[in-house]
């Protein structure tokens, strides 16, 4: 076990498995080399040069699930916070600072609390800066800010340009496959992109291996499992969790069908036609940010679509990626 530096470097001791007193760790596989990384810029976030590590990568690939391994192997002593954004119709304003306000003691809780409920950003930009010239080193997660308002993303760009003399590691998650042209992240990203604290990461889907280890001992064909979800651990585990039935059966778990569905339901009706890939998806490829997947499964989408969203909705469409020949529960 490594030894923790002295002001408890962010990468230093491990505390697997806190907070999860009787419930096992979850398996993740093919995320030692991003948390490694994350590891070397915690360290050095502790010791006064901080970053801003954007994590990418498609619903369910597992920003979360690393998000959450890391802060659980940090040594005590860093501070940590983690807030949401969520997908609202009225996105909160300042979401993940309000969630972090409830992971504060009461003074500093209360201090930014004010300064959010006050007028304009330098209050809160303040007291921020203040909170974290407090000795400690901190990690602070943002989640999902494809959904985030523009407050957030403003928060994202100040501190962007500022991390680098902080004690800050800044963990920022977002679907890039959500993040068209036109969309407010991508703006956010483009004013921040040559700031010289930033580190992208993007998130893979699982090999064949990682899905044959993940369905080791059961009864669910791994290949089989591995060509209809491409590897997305989401899929991959909601599947294996319902049984081995489910293949046979031809039939998704409810979890599974109600996320494509649910994300489907955001497309208009020209990018949710299904077509496959090759079959006038070329032009809607030269959009996607990410490659193109397994011949074995089928897009749920691809076609060019005449609406402003096309482009993201495209890219959302093709990472939304599922045998044809499966029914959706209550969908058939
Ligand atoms: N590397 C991995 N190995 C095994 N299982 C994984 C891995 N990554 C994620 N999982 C599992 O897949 C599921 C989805 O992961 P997670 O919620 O982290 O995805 P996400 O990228 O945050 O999705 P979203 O964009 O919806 O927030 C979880 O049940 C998680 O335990
Ligand atoms: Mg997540």
């Amino acid at each position: 076990m490594k030894v923790a530096s002295p002001r408890g470097g962010v990468g230093a001791v491990v505390r697997e498995g806190k907070g999860s007193v009787g419930a096992p760790m979850e398996m993740l596989l093919e995320r030692e080399s991003v948390l490694g990384q994350l590891g070397v810029l915690g360290q050095r976030a502790g010791r006064g040069a901080g970053r801003v590590v954007l994590l990418r990568g498609e619903a369910g690939v597992g920003k979360s699930a690393v998000i959450r391994r890391f802060i659980a192997g940090l040594d005590e002593r860093v501070r940590v916070l983690r807030g949401y954004c969520d997908p609202l119709a009225t996105p909160r304003p300042l979401g993940p600072l309000i969630d972090m306000l409830a992971q504060l003691p009461k003074p500093e809780a209360g201090g930014l609390a004010a300064a959010i409920n006050g007028v304009g950003a330098e209050a809160i930009y303040t007291r921020l800066l203040g909170l974290f010239a407090d000795g400690n080193s901190w990690v602070c997660a943002m989640e999902d800010v494809h959904w985030a308002d523009g407050a957030t993303l403003d928060l994202l760009r100040f501190l962007a340009r500022r991390v680098g003399t902080l004690p800050v590691l800044l963990l920022v998650s977002y679907r890039d496959d959500e993040v068209g042209a036109q969309h407010p992240l991508a703006a956010a990203l483009g004013d921040v992109a040559t700031c010289e604290t930033l580190t992208r990461i993007g998130l893979d889907r699982l090999s064949r291996d990682a899905v044959a280890e993940l369905a080791a001992g059961g009864a669910v064909n791994a290949d089989e499992l591995h060509r209809l979800t491409g590897g997305n651990p989401f899929f991959v585990t909601e599947i294996l969790a319902a049984g081995p039935d489910t293949l046979a059966n031809s039939a998704l778990p409810r979890s599974v069908s109600e996320a494509v569905w649910g994300r489907l339901a955001r497309l208009s009706a020209p990018a949710r036609e299904p077509c496959s890939p090759g079959s006038g998806g070329m032009n809607s490829e030269s959009c996607s940010r990410t490659p193109p997947r397994s011949s074995f499964v089928r897009t749920l989408s691809g076609k060019r679509s005449t609406s402003s969203n096309s482009c993201e909705e495209r890219t959302t469409a093709r990472s939304t990626t599922f045998s044809s020949s499966r029914t959706f529960p209550g969908q058939s």
